[in-house]
């Protein structure tokens, strides 16, 4: 099949715009998605953490081999967001001659992503970078938008740009080798895209969740697809997350956060997200802004999937209030949280009375 045919999105910024492409099989065609992207590449280098180079690296460094490239290997997870790496990496893109013309390929989770990306927004003010995402999360969320960060240890994505990819790889086949916990955990965003956006996408997940969680490359495919397209009018409207329209895409978010912060290592960041979605519903039911058997149909989603509902016990009200305090949306120390509106509907940012607030928590069982 031809490239053309996998592209499942494309993101309409002028110049610097770009495709998404996904398919089965996608990570053996890297080589061609540079070579459609940027002719005049001239070389590249490959970004990819231990675990994923093992499993995938060669593949994808053979399909780059008219490129000639060299292979980086940086700390996996959340540690290869540390700011020292950003600095040894571009020291390795020195050392391998990474010239303007250069391109560089991050092949990994978000983690991944965002390093790599963060290091080619800013090696000689600039170079292109293709992001291969390798988890769910990254997929449907994290490797499109052209958000870049690195961890400064007085905070998470402290330091970081908006530079948009040249393109990106979405090869379903590659979540095969993913804990399915973080399967689950993606899909809590996919079941967000569906909230806030598209009706249609949210049954099919409902009708299909044994097939995705069994790796039907059709359905993860279709689903990867429609979040991508989804993802991309979010960020054609508002690039740079200013405008107030991005922000929809932080439902389930505020609460999410507080909560995934608090469980420390004890939740990944889709089940907090699928917690922090059932408080915000059960706060819009309250308000008369979403139908209860609306709340109670993406509750029975994300159960269906297997992701938690319910925060865990050992998180007091109180605690997890003062973390929501000190979220972005936050004004003048009080709480604004993006509340559905219905399922497939746009929600709408609101300001939330910390009594209603302890209320939802205490409520939902
Ligand atoms: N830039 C953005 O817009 C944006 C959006 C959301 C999240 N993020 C960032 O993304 C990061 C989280 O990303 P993540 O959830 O992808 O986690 P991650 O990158 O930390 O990866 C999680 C784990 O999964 C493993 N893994 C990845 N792909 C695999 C595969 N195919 N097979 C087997 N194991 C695999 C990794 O080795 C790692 O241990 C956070 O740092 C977050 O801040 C960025
Ligand atoms: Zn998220």
């Amino acid at each position: 099949m031809s490239l053309a045919q996998y592209a499942a999105a494309e993101v309409s910024l002028g110049e610097r715009g770009y495709k998404i492409f996904v398919g089965a099989g996608l990570s053996g065609r890297v080589g061609e998605v540079v070579a459609a992207s940027k002719p005049e590449a001239t070389g590249c280098v490959l970004v990819t953490s231990e675990p994923i180079d093992g499993l995938y690296g060669e593949t994808v460094a053979a399909s780059l081999r008219g490129l000639n490239p060299r292979t980086f290997v940086v700390p996996d997870g959340e540690e290869a967001k540390e700011w020292e790496n950003a600095g040894t990496l571009l020291g390795r893109f020195l050392d391998a001659g990474l010239d303007r013309n250069g391109v560089v390929v991050a092949l990994g989770g978000g983690a991944v992503g965002d390093l790599a990306g963060f290091a080619a927004s800013i090696y000689m003010r600039g170079v292109a970078v293709v992001q291969v995402p390798t988890t769910l999360l990254g997929m449907v969320d994290s490797g499109i938008g052209g958000k870049t960060a690195v961890n400064h240890v007085k905070g998470k994505n402290m330091i970081g740009s908006f530079y948009q990819p040249i393109a990106v790889v979405a090869d379903p086949l590659l979540l095969r080798s993913l804990p399915i916990r973080e399967v689950r955990s993606g899909l809590a965003e996919v079941v967000k895209y569906g909230v806030i956006a598209d009706e249609a996408l949210f049954r099919y997940v409902e009708k299909n969740t044994k097939r995705l969680l069994g790796h039907d490359q059709a359905c993860m495919s279709h689903v990867i697809g429609r979040c991508a397209s989804i993802k991309t009018g979010y960020v054609e409207e508002d690039e740079r997350d200013d405008r107030g329209v991005r922000a929809a895409l932080n439902y389930g978010h505020t609460l999410g956060h507080a909560a995934e912060k608090l469980a420390s290592l004890g939740l990944r960041h889709g089940e907090a997200v699928s917690i922090g979605m059932v408080y915000a519903a059960d706060l819009a039911v309250g308000m008369g802004l979403m139908e209860p058997e609306e709340s109670q149909a993406q509750r029975r989603v994300l159960e269906g999937i297997g992701l938690p509902t319910k925060l865990p016990a050992a998180i007091k009200a109180d605690e997890l209030i003062r973390y929501m305090r000190r979220d972005k949306k936050a004004e003048g120390g009080r709480i604004r949280m993006v509340l559905p509106m219905g399922v497939g509907s746009p929600p709408t940012l609101r300001m939330v009375e910390e009594s209603k607030l302890v209320e939802a928590i205490g409520e939902v069982t």
